[in-house]
């Protein structure tokens, strides 16, 4: 809370995402390529087969210079975006682990140099230096990885770093070594299938099905080593916060099994491939697997960030910047006194500091949809509810005061008409709606949270007690605040509930 809010009319998460994910395919790519170029090379010239040796010069131009290009420069904007949206994180990242960042820029600049050195040099050096330089630009961008995994599996697991504050814990953390492996294989997975994009665009013949056997080959061995890693991968996580995830966030947790199977149908279809038409693999299906393989990895990123949620660095910050240490002086002297750049405006503020890094009012993950049509006394219980509503959110750690300040902020912002007005609906549908909004947030129908099982065969005055005395039924469940018409619309559609499916 010791930084200005960057307050834009985007999407936060969308825009961490795009440049991100981004970033993550080129420097993956850049690393893969490294030492699919040397090992080839070393093989073209054992044979003196010129013809591949004109290929991998070819390829080491996308490497050397689109990737490097394109990392560098994709790495400088994660660093100008996450100073933006989460300064006190990355302030907290530049601070454990200054000595990291510096190891990983020197084997960047390392990198660089090497793989310029290596394109320019394939007709004017010696085969042994150029080698040589090969394998520099291969290791040093391996090592960069070996170190940056550190910092990106530390945000996940920090494990003992979180008592100690030891540097090494938190580096060799517990998702580390699963994780480099599965980064390596993805390295060695991106070049086959950026190799395989090329020779698809060779005349059909011997050397065009000698190449893309080769690149189906590196494909398959870095989708294997990625399947089985990933494997490892997911048991190394704590079993309370993969649990967590399930319970909480269905979708991510899918996406991980999606994920796994797609790598093993990539596999599937290069053996296809290399077993019955090398020779004539056009660009759309290289294509094809080039897209399948970016989406496999993409999903992976993503399911892997969600994982995270609430936190950024787990046990320690939370998504919107509250440090997890703080915890009791926030509760005690209110998120406003953390807050050192106030506006004047306290729900803005409350607003920017405790929501607005995930949530926009009217945009990516708009709040006033969520919102429109309720009551101020309602907003404020799920402002100060936050952790029992799907999607695995920080807790709000200010005080109630506080929550009824951002809560008639939102009020303010919502459209206060009935819903029967907003959406034009009337009965079941209407109760539905209703239902949505004032319960459905916290009991996901179908999921763990979901109530209506309790709820089924009770009579219209079970029910409307039931609502009256709403707040007493768990800690965190709010009142019943909605008009008489509402509440009749919403007794009808839970009666309804608990009798399979919805209507
Ligand atoms: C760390 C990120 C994060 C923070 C901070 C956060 N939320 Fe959320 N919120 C989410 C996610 C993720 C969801 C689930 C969205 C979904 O299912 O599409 C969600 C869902 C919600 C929903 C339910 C939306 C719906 O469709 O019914 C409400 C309401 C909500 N948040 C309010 C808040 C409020 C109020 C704050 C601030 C006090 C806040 N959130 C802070 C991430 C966050
Ligand atoms: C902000 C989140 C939230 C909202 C919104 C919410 N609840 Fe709850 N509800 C809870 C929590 C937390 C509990 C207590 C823990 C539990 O039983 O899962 C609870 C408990 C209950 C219980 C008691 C269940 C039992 O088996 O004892 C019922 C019934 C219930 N809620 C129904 C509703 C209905 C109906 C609505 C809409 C009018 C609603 N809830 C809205 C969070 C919420």
């Amino acid at each position: 809370m010791h930084y200005p809010f960057w307050d834009q009319p985007i999407g936060y998460g969308v825009l961490m995402a795009t440049i991100a994910v981004f970033h993550v395919f080129v420097s993956h790519f850049a690393i893969g390529g490294g030492l699919y170029l040397v090992v080839n090379e070393h093989l073209a010239r054992r044979s003196g087969d010129a013809q591949r040796l004109g290929f991998l010069e070819k390829l080491s131009k996308f490497f050397a210079l689109v990737t490097l290009v394109a990392g560098a420069v994709t790495g400088v904007g994660i660093w100008f975006v996450i100073g933006l949206l989460a300064p006190s994180a990355t302030e907290a990242l530049i601070h454990n682990y200054v000595w990291g960042w510096a190891i990983e820029w020197t084997f960047f600049v390392v990198e660089i140099a090497a793989a310029m050195l290596y394109f320019y040099g394939w007709k004017r050096m010696t085969a042994r230096a150029h080698l040589t330089l090969g394998w520099i630009y291969f290791v040093a961008a391996w090592l960069s990885l070996v170190i940056i995994n550190g910092i990106l599996t530390f945000m996940l697991t920090p494990g003992r770093w979180l008592v100690t504050g030891n540097f090494w814990d938190g580096f060799f953390n517990l998702t580390y070594w699963p994780s480099l492996v599965l980064r390596t294989g993805v390295c060695v997975m991106l070049a086959g299938l950026y190799s395989l994009l090329v020779a698809s665009r060779l005349e059909p013949g011997d050397f065009k099905a000698k190449t893309v056997r080769l690149a189906a080959i590196w494909s398959i061995a870095g989708l294997v080593v990625t399947m089985l890693s990933q494997l490892w991968y997911w048991k190394a996580i704590p079993a309370a916060v993969t649990a967590k995830a399930l319970q909480s966030m269905p979708t991510p947790i899918w996406f991980i099994g999606i994920s796994f199977w797609l790598a093993g149908a990539i596999a599937l279809g290069m053996v296809v491939l290399v077993a019955f038409a090398p020779r004539k693999l056009g660009t759309s299906v290289a294509l094809v697997f080039m897209a399948l393989g970016l989406a496999w990895f993409g999903a992976f990123e993503w399911s892997r960030e969600s994982l995270r949620k609430p936190y950024i660095i787990t046990g320690y910050i939370y998504g919107n910047g509250a440090e997890v240490t703080e915890t009791e002086n926030y509760k005690r002297d209110g998120y406003l006194a953390q807050i050192s750049f106030r506006t004047g405006d306290d729900g803005a503020d409350l607003f920017r500091h405790a929501c607005r890094n995930c949530h926009t009012l009217a945009g990516y993950k708009a709040l006033k949809p969520a919102f429109d049509g309720t009551d101020r006394a309602f907003i404020s219980a799920i402002v100060q509810g936050t952790q029992h509503i799907k999607g695995n959110m920080p807790p709000f750690l200010g005080t109630a005061a506080e929550a009824e300040k951002l809560a008639g902020y939102l009020r303010e912002r919502i459209d206060p008409r009935p819903l029967a007005d907003i959406y034009k609906l009337e009965g079941m549908a209407l109760g539905r709606k209703v239902y949505d909004l004032r319960c459905g947030k916290c009991h996901v129908l179908g999921t763990a949270s979901d109530k209506s099982k309790s709820l089924a065969g009770q009579s219209t005055e079970d029910l409307n007690g039931l609502l009256d005395m709403a707040a007493n039924l768990g800690e965190g469940m709010p009142a019943f605040t909605a008009e008489a018409s509402e509440r009749k619309v919403l007794v009808a559609y839970l009666q309804t509930l608990g009798k399979g499916g919805r209507p």
